[in-house]
């Protein structure tokens, strides 16, 4: 009797030892993944901050109201120069998403998406120069993942998957 019962000990320990290593590997694995989209993709906390911060901010920050607040009183804040409120990953994703889905995408648009051809209202302040506007533009554009200028009845849930906009 004592025979089998060590060669299952033994037998046990090899199995035991063996999925502890394969999940090591999973597990770094996994690590160096994070780790490369970490380097190479665009995030709110990483990018897109800043720049709402040089290019936005003064007309989209803590000083704006909230979207419906401004659309009940558009007139009123349009010649205060502000516009609704955009100056965090939760506020300005709702102009991405949901209820505004595609405000951003419609707005900061260089002509190039859009149906009239024109830049979008927005596309001027991205720079100071073209070469900037253009540069800010496809930071933009990387970070969203799908660049879609429908609104939310049009847009397909499909197209809604494709978003990136890691925070
Ligand atoms: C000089 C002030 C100013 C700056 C700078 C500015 N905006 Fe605006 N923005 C406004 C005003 C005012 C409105 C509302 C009037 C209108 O619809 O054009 C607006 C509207 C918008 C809207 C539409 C919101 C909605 O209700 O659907 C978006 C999106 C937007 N801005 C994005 C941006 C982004 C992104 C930047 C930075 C690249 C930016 N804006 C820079 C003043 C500004």
């Amino acid at each position: 009797m004592k025979v089998p019962k060590i060669c299952s000990l033994v037998v046990f320990s090899f199995i035991f030892l063996f999925s502890m290593d394969s999940y090591a590997h999973e597990h770094e694995k996994a690590v160096s993944n994070q780790k490369e989209n970490t380097a190479g993709e665009v995030m709110y906390t990483t990018q897109i901050k800043a720049i709402f911060e040089q290019r936005c901010a003064k007309c989209h920050g803590a000083g704006s109201p909230e979207h419906d607040e401004f659309e009940q009183n558009e007139d009123k804040y349009t010649a205060l120069k502000k516009g609704p409120r955009m100056d965090s990953y939760t506020y300005l994703t709702s102009f991405i998403v949901w209820p505004e889905t595609g405000a951003i995408m419609r707005r900061l648009d260089d002509g190039k998406n859009s149906k009239s051809g024109k830049p979008g209202s927005m596309y001027n302040n991205l720079g100071d120069t073209d070469e900037e506007r253009q540069e800010n533009l496809s930071i933009f554009k990387a970070w969203i993942g799908n660049w879609n200028l429908k609104k939310w009845p049009d847009v397909t849930k499909k197209e809604l998957d494709l978003l990136k906009v890691k925070y």
